[in-house]
């Protein structure tokens, strides 16, 4: 039997907007209320996550997961600028403590998607003070909640509005976006809503690459002793015909960040899917592969490929932080799982640093603007009773969670 290295991180992961409930101070909270709006539907309650936490970290263990990625609320622990809520930090520890007594190592994102109104109402990441804002928060929840962190990463996906940019086959209602925009300004009293997703991608990019860099010292001479690195979103670019585009669009949307991510101690790989990079434009799926409820190719395969790319940038250990489908057939997500993992493998056993797999997602949650309807998670939540109920890929998982075992290749479904 073949089997990861030892110490190998098995997790699944989460994001504090997705599952938590009424993150009603955040700018996403007013995007998803106005009218109109992007957002297929409000995240309201979520998955109650909030309350409901230490039921799932001790779910999460029980399937033999060894590690839980979630992520800290800028929203919430800094309600008002300058005015930090000590119980919001408390609720927290309370959290990181929660996966220590299940034997479970916290990895916590400081930064997904979410910000609180105020900073939307300064323009976000465009306002000069930005950097300043998001290194003071990073600092003062470290100094509170640094000795109970395992790991950390400051942002996740900053290279997200860089990716977007280019994604040609992606129809994005221009029109609504502004309106949208619009109305959130009134709103919330401001003169622009600044939000992460839909601010200027190289405007964002000049602010958050050396906010990073500070956040990361700002975290590490907090107390604790714990690597903080950076999570990025990475595709499988395929070039079909004439490699030139592709090979520009690599050197913009990841080269910058994973020179960044090579700085600190370690980089987050996130991967769901290929892409197929034509001489003008993306081509979108080929026809004939099967598409998930993302309408992403079912590609499993991208993983090692992003995680060779990633290796021929950065030297520092790489963990994959999100991979993942969105389906309602539980058996494709086995089959995804499967064939991601023994991509893993195949890029250990040529020497690239990998130690560990964080999967996407714990539990079916608010797929921001999709609302509800995509299901990425090893445990579904009904919506009307928040009860959780385990899928066979779970269980799946975390068999091969608890002996480490790499999947068989000959295995199919
Ligand atoms: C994000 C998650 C998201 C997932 C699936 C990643 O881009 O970090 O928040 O739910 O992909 O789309």
């Amino acid at each position: 039997m073949q089997t990861f290295p030892s110490g190998f991180l098995w997790g699944a992961a989460t994001a504090a907007h997705q599952v938590e409930g009424n993150n009603v101070n955040s700018d996403l909270w007013v995007l998803e209320h106005v009218e109109p709006t992007l957002f297929a539907e409000p995240s309201l309650d979520a998955c109650d996550h909030y309350h409901r936490y230490a039921d799932d970290i001790r779910l999460l263990a029980s399937l033999g997961l060894n590690t839980y990625r979630f992520s800290i609320e800028w929203a919430r622990i800094e309600p008002e600028r300058n005015r930090f809520s000590l119980a919001a930090l408390d609720h927290y520890r309370r959290v990181l403590a929660a996966c220590h007594e299940n034997g479970v190592s916290p990895m916590v994102t400081f930064y997904h998607f979410s910000s609180p109104r105020w900073f939307a109402a300064m323009g976000g990441w465009e306002n000069r003070a930005a950097g300043d804002l998001f290194v003071r928060y990073c600092e003062r929840s470290a100094q509170h909640l640094g000795n109970l962190i395992d790991f950390a990463t400051t942002f996740n996906e900053p290279n997200l509005p860089l990716l977007l940019r280019w994604i040609s086959n992606i129809q994005i209602p221009f029109l609504t976006v502004t309106r949208m925009q619009s109305q959130a300004s009134r709103a919330i009293g401001a003169k622009r809503f600044g939000c992460f997703l839909l601010g200027d991608a190289y405007k964002l990019r000049d602010a958050m690459i050396p906010a990073h860099l500070r956040a990361r010292d700002a975290i590490r001479s907090a107390p604790g002793n714990y690597p903080v690195g950076v999570s990025l979103a990475m595709q499988d670019e395929q070039a079909v015909g004439e490699r030139s585009k592709r090979d520009r669009k690599c050197a913009e949307v990841y080269d910058p960040w994973l020179e960044a991510a090579g700085k600190s101690d370690f980089l987050g790989v996130q991967t769901y899917t290929r892409c197929r990079v034509g001489k003008n434009v993306d081509l979108g799926p080929e026809p004939g592969v099967e598409l998930t409820q993302m309408d992403y190719e079912f590609w499993p395969e991208a993983l090692e490929a992003c995680l060779r790319y990633a290796a021929t940038r950065v030297s520092v250990p790489i963990y994959i932080t999100e991979n993942g489908i969105a389906t309602s057939d539980d058996d494709r997500r086995i089959e995804y799982i499967r064939r991601a993992l023994v991509g893993v493998f195949n890029a250990i056993e040529s020497g690239i640093d990998v130690r560990g797999y964080i999967h996407w997602s714990l539990l079916d949650n608010f797929e921001w603007i999709f609302g509800y309807r995509p299901r990425f998670g090893l445990i579904s939540v009904d919506r009307q009773t928040q009860e959780r109920i385990v899928k066979s890929s779970a269980r799946y998982f975390g068999e091969l969670a608890q002996t480490n075992r790499v999947p068989d290749l000959a295995a199919f479904l």
